[in-house]
């Protein structure tokens, strides 16, 4: 969609549908755009009120027609909550569900009042959330369905207000920020069969060369070469060639750089230790962490943010088959680790655990690992939260800061070295799985064994990488979190670092 911004009036618009942001209390009709609104609608806004229909509140959305009073045909109006509680998130989810709405009832432009000085957010912050909320509330994944009825499409929005500039700088950091989040739902969403291996790494290929990240793809021969045992155990039952995504955006610094794994499973059968049938389907959504960590790249370069950051994904399926591994059987590690392999089912660990040797090889500092990686995890969270776990706290605390700019929930789960214990193995120096018990918590602590010294955070999204219902910016199917997040930090490290660009 193209977004364009002006400094004209909002109630002047000549658009299909005019989207003004609501809050509750006593300003609700006297003041900002919906002030305005109402003294053009003589009053008109009072009765609704009165009845409880307009609140402002933060999951409110009311539809109106305009008669002519003004240009704009609709007037979608959608609440933000409490002035002094809204947060720059309610305005993201207000602008999709308002834009959701616009086009459902035919589409066309749209017109957007950047009001929300009274809540203290600048024009920039503001342009940069509703352009946000407007791209990722209108995703849908429909490439594969065979339209009955040509789709209602929103063509072009405009955001009407003071400091047009200031609201367009915005505007690009909010698309770009959309825009990654929404290519990594892209490729969530897409079936097995469609997305295996070999397209995943096509796909971030022709990402990377949008985006001007630079791409380098390793198959099984190069990853043997490398000594990743571990990954390549995983692939062994699978026909689909792997593959070893490596982008690396070169920002500024002295250092490597962030180093951000995704677990990049494109369909997980569970392999010889084979899982139910009920909902395995769900399972092609197994590598949202490589989606996640790629796509984050596009947003990171798109910002130019001063600071380097490599993204690694090893990818492949899951599969049973006559050389798939077997529960018993070892692996070892590029990192030297030997693995007792209990359950063939525990694999994302097992990519990671390569991906993780391979980023302290490469010298990169801090790592974040995105996974779908323990359906324990989402017991835990359900589908609210993403579940952090890191062998340094200050670092989980800047990632959950992160995911708060973005409004992405994370939640720290607790690394006692008491849980090591369930991973102890008689054979190898490791074991894949710790029981039943804190099944979240003992893949992480696997993972930290991979992770060595280094400053890590790992991110488990089991529960969070798909939603089940359409709610603000998060449209049923993949999320794309943490993408956002992920570039959030990027953006906090490099002005932390205070790197020039
Ligand atoms: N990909 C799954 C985890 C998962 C489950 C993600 C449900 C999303 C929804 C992972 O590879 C897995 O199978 N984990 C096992 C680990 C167990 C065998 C120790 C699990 O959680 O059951
Ligand atoms: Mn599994
Ligand atoms: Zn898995």
């Amino acid at each position: 969609m193209d977004i364009a911004t002006s400094g004209g009036a909002p109630l002047e618009a000549e658009v299909d549908h005019l989207i003004i942001f609501t809050t509750k209390g006593d300003d609700l009709i006297s003041s900002g755009t919906a002030g305005a609104l109402n003294d053009a609608l003589d009053g008109g806004l009072a009765p609704l009120v009165e009845s409880g229909e307009l609140e402002g509140g933060k999951s409110e959305t009311v539809l109106l027609h305009s008669f002519g009073r003004i240009p704009a045909g609709r007037v979608v109006l959608a609440g933000i909550g409490k002035p002094e509680q809204a947060e720059l998130d309610d305005v993201r989810n207000a602008a999709a569900r308002a834009a959701r709405k616009a086009r459902e009832i035919g589409g066309g432009t749209v017109g957007v009042a950047v009001d929300g000085e009274g809540c203290g957010w600048t024009r920039e912050e503001l342009g940069s959330a509703i352009a946000e909320g407007l791209e990722l509330g209108l995703y849908r994944f429909d490439r594969h369905r065979t339209p009955t009825k040509t789709p209602n499409t929103l063509e072009a929005a405009t955001l009407f207000g003071g400091e047009p500039g200031a609201i367009g700088r915005g505007v690009s950091r909010g698309r770009a920020l959309a825009g990654a989040a929404n290519f990594a739902r892209d490729l969530a969403n897409e079936p097995s069969n469609v997305l295996t291996p070999t397209e995943l790494a096509a796909r971030a290929e022709a990402w990377a060369g949008e985006h001007d990240v630079e791409i380098e793809i390793l198959d099984e021969a190069a990853a043997r070469e490398l000594g990743m045992g571990s990954f390549l155990g995983v692939a062994a039952g699978s026909h689909q060639p792997a593959r070893f995504l490596i982008l690396r955006h070169r920002g500024g610094g002295e250092e490597a750089g962030l180093g951000y794994c995704g677990k990049g499973i494109t369909f997980d059968t569970g392999g010889i230790s084979i899982k139910p049938a009920a909902n395995m389907e769900a399972m092609k959504q197994d590598m949202s962490g490589a989606a996640a960590v790629v796509a984050s790249m596009g947003a990171i370069a798109d910002l130019g943010l001063p600071i380097n950051v490599t993204a690694l994904a090893p990818c492949t399926e899951n599969m049973p088959g006559g050389a798939a591994i077997k529960p018993g059987d070892l692996l070892t590690a590029m990192n030297g680790t030997t693995i007792e392999v209990i359950n063939t089912d525990a694999e994302g660990r097992l990519v990671l655990a390569d991906a993780l040797s391979y980023a302290n090889h490469l010298g990169l500092s801090p790592l974040i690992d995105v996974a779908t990686l323990t359906g324990a995890c989402a017991v835990a969270l359900g589908d609210v939260a993403t579940g952090v776990m890191a062998n340094d706290d200050e670092l989980a605390r800047e990632v959950i800061d992160a995911g708060k700019a973005a409004g992405e929930k994370f939640w720290q789960l607790p690394m006692f070295s008491e849980y090591e214990e369930q991973i102890r193995s008689q054979v190898a120096d490791i074991k894949n799985t710790g029981g039943r018990l804190a099944g979240a918590i003992t893949a992480a602590k696997f993972l930290a064994r991979f992770a060595g010294e280094t400053p890590w955070a790992h991110l488990d999204m089991a529960g969070t990488d798909d939603a089940n219902k359409t709610r603000g910016v998060f449209v049923k199917g993949a999320t794309g979190i943490p993408v956002r997040s992920l570039v959030r930090f990027a953006e906090a490290r490099a002005a932390a670092e205070g790197n020039d660009s």
